[in-house]
């Protein structure tokens, strides 16, 4: 049977080049700089952000050395395979509920990637920020803030697996990862981003208007941690508890239940699906 991932071409005639002319939003991409390699999009944005960034800015590599994932984990990113993004993002005031911005960016990048690939049916939220096929990872978020008196800036940062074939994951990576071109017939990258980049822009509008509460019903009904054993780790290589996931507070917290009694709150942990 043929790899769905061999139909998407090579991978360097599938650049970024178009992205300018596919862009339908407000500020998102507007100004963008695109990078052969860096050690971290997230980085050069953060740096950027420093110097004056225009909100919506955004900072695209084909390779990342330095790439990160959250709770200083590393993020895998060869050359061309797949899409390394990182957005400025200047909301101005804090916003209420603001613990839940990676829970709004989820919901930005899943609806973004239905509109590139709408054949993408089971494309599902795992609590708080991974998206999920099949119960294999296909993408992360890393979001970082600065602080100014009162006033936030934002670095968005996203990695999405886009073409790479099973066996070009690393190998500790490979039962647990997964790609769009194993799902479907995937677009080119600027045709994925410009599409997620319209529908993040539209969520972080409305999670900046009204909070969790913005956005709460286009992130329930597709997490899957919801109704899910899990064990919850709160700091990293920590004890793992288990526990029900039962529901989501007014701010996303996860509500868990790890015996009789009530549901305690969980606001940032690792959660693991058992
Ligand atoms: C995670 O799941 O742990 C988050 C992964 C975030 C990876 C992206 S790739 C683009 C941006 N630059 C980075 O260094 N990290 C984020």
């Amino acid at each position: 049977m043929t790899d769905p991932a061999d139909i998407a071409g090579p991978a360097q005639l599938d650049g970024l080049d178009r992205l300018g002319g596919l862009l339908t939003t407000r500020t998102f991409g507007r100004a963008h700089e695109h990078h052969v390699s860096l050690p971290s999009t997230n980085d050069r944005a953060l740096a950027w952000l420093g110097e004056s960034a225009p909100d919506g800015a955004l900072v695209t590599a084909d390779a990342q050395t330095a790439g990160r994932g959250r709770l200083g984990r590393r993020w895998s990113s060869p050359p061309g395979r797949d899409l390394y993004a990182s957005v400025v993002v200047r909301p101005g005031a804090v916003p209420a509920g603001f613990g839940a911005l990676a829970l709004a960016v989820g919901v930005g990048l899943r609806e973004g990637l239905l509109t590139a690939l709408p054949e993408l049916h089971d494309l599902a939220l795992k609590w708080p920020n991974d998206l999920l096929l099949g119960d294999r990872k296909l993408a992360g978020i890393l979001c970082e803030s600065r602080w100014r008196g009162a006033v936030v800036e934002l670095v968005v940062g996203f990695g999405i697996n886009v073409h790479r074939r099973s066996e070009e994951f690393e190998p500790e990576l490979r039962g647990g990862a997964t790609s769009l071109a194993q799902h479907a017939r995937a677009p080119g990258r600027a045709v994925i981003l410009a599409a997620v980049l319209a529908s993040l822009e539209q969520a972080l509008d409305a999670f900046f208007d009204r909070g969790f509460a913005g956005v709460r019903d286009r992130y329930a009904p597709h997490c899957v941690t919801l109704g899910r054993d899990v064990l919850i780790e709160r700091t990293p290589g920590g004890p793992q508890t288990p526990a029900t996931a039962v529901g989501l507070d007014t701010d996303g917290a996860l509500l868990v239940r790890t015996g009789p009694g009530p549901t305690t709150r969980v606001e940032s942990a690792d959660v693991w699906l058992r």
